[in-house]
């Protein structure tokens, strides 16, 4: 037993648990699943997967996304990044709601399984299922060899290395890279982004690695935000767009490992039912980066300073705006919007993650959580 522990210590690699390690690991996690894929110099794309399967996907008439939990975050993100680079109609749906419904699939539909583990019951259903009915399954795993990996027509594999902590970090980035890979190579095939916007496109998604070590610098600030929230028993996350889904991520990361309610909604829904709850004891997570509705998130946070709700405003670099209403900032650094969800999803995993630390929350082995759900 002293043995194993020992071991623990070594595999932890200094860190005092595996998901503050995991977190950390991101900027290699993110450049493994980018490299040899990802040739800005060359101005290209090379996805074995992809290419096989091109002609599908070009003349896909949608792409539905099936995944349970974290994975369906990246789906989410997904979504948004298909429709805006590939011009491909997207659906994202919960793989156990999918497999019991008789869904209307057909051999246009290309479905892409995301699964760390490779193994979630639901998903793998969901993918059999699609299978029947002749769609093309493109299966998004992190574990080499795994079941979905095994029953898909192709796909890719996020190389983020073995996930220990139960609560997902790095495979959640990596399956966000290797969606934007792949739907900026599907975008550029159908013409759907010109040459010159696909190759500004890359270089910046190759620079993604290194804004995430710079966005690790934010830890301290994560701890002393932590420090005074710890003891609350709500939390609010906000977003728009891209970052709507790294709202609900952020949610469910507070959730999962502090056991703290937490609830992620689009910012705009706000005034339809969210907005009752605010109160001085209720911070808001706000995602509030430069976008299309970047005006309408900031009333949005006017009226929850209105109502004396906490801000805690993850904005880019510079924002004064926001610094002035908020009651705290966290800055990231700029990159093309549709890649703001792989750096704005840190300070919420390392506030989730400090927070568990300080309520004495056993981080890596969450009450009542598997890390691989294969039964329903
Ligand atoms: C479990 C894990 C989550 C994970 C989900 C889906 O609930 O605790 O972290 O997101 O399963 O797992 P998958 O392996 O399919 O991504």
């Amino acid at each position: 037993h002293e043995l194993q522990m020992h071991l623990e210590e070594i595999e932890k690699g200094g860190y005092d648990h595996f998901m503050l390690k995991e977190i950390f690991e991101q900027p290699r996690s993110i450049r493994d699943t980018l490299r040899g894929r990802l040739l800005p110099d060359e101005g290209i794309i090379s996805m074995s997967g992809v290419k096989e399967y091109g002609a599908k996907f070009e003349n896909a008439s949608r792409i539905l996304f099936v995944a349970c939990g974290t994975s369906w975050h990246a789906g989410l993100v997904a979504e948004y990044m298909f429709e805006e680079f590939a011009r491909i109609p997207v659906e994202v749906e919960y793989a156990s709601e999918f497999r019991y419904r008789n869904p209307i699939i057909t051999e246009d539909d290309v479905v892409i399984a995301i699964s760390q583990s490779g193994e979630t019951a639901d998903t793998l259903a969901a993918i059999e299922l699609a299978k029947k009915k002749g769609a093309t399954i493109f299966g998004i795993c992190n574990v080499v060899g795994s079941s979905i990996a095994r029953a898909s027509h192709a796909g890719a594999y996020t190389h983020a290395g073995p996930e220990i902590g139960v609560a997902s970090t790095k495979a959640f980035t990596a399956q966000v890279a290797v969606l934007a890979l792949i739907a900026l190579e599907i975008g550029r095939r159908k013409g759907a982004l010109t040459e010159s916007r696909f190759r500004s496109l890359i270089s910046e998604l190759d620079q993604i690695p290194k804004k995430v070590e710079q966005m690790l610098e934010s830890e301290d600030m994560t701890v002393s935000i932590a420090e005074m929230y710890k003891d609350v028993s709500n939390f609010l996350y906000l977003g728009r767009g891209y970052n709507f889904p790294v709202a609900l991520e952020g949610a469910l990361k507070l959730k999962e490992i502090s056991y703290i309610h937490a609830e992620g909604y689009p910012a705009a829904e706000m005034k339809h039912g969210p907005i009752a709850l605010i109160d001085e004891n209720m911070p808001v997570v706000v995602i509030a980066t430069k976008n299309g509705q970047y005006e309408k998130v900031v009333s949005n946070i006017q009226e929850i300073k209105a109502r004396n709700g906490k801000i805690i405003a993850v904005v880019n670099e510079g924002d004064e705006t926001i610094r002035e209403m908020a009651d705290h900032v966290i800055e990231i650094p700029d990159t093309d919007e549709a890649f703001t969800p792989l750096i704005t999803t840190i300070p919420l995993q390392l506030l989730s993650y400090h927070i568990a630390v300080m309520r004495g929350c056993n981080v890596d082995q969450p009450r009542n959580l598997a890390k691989s759900v294969t039964v329903e």
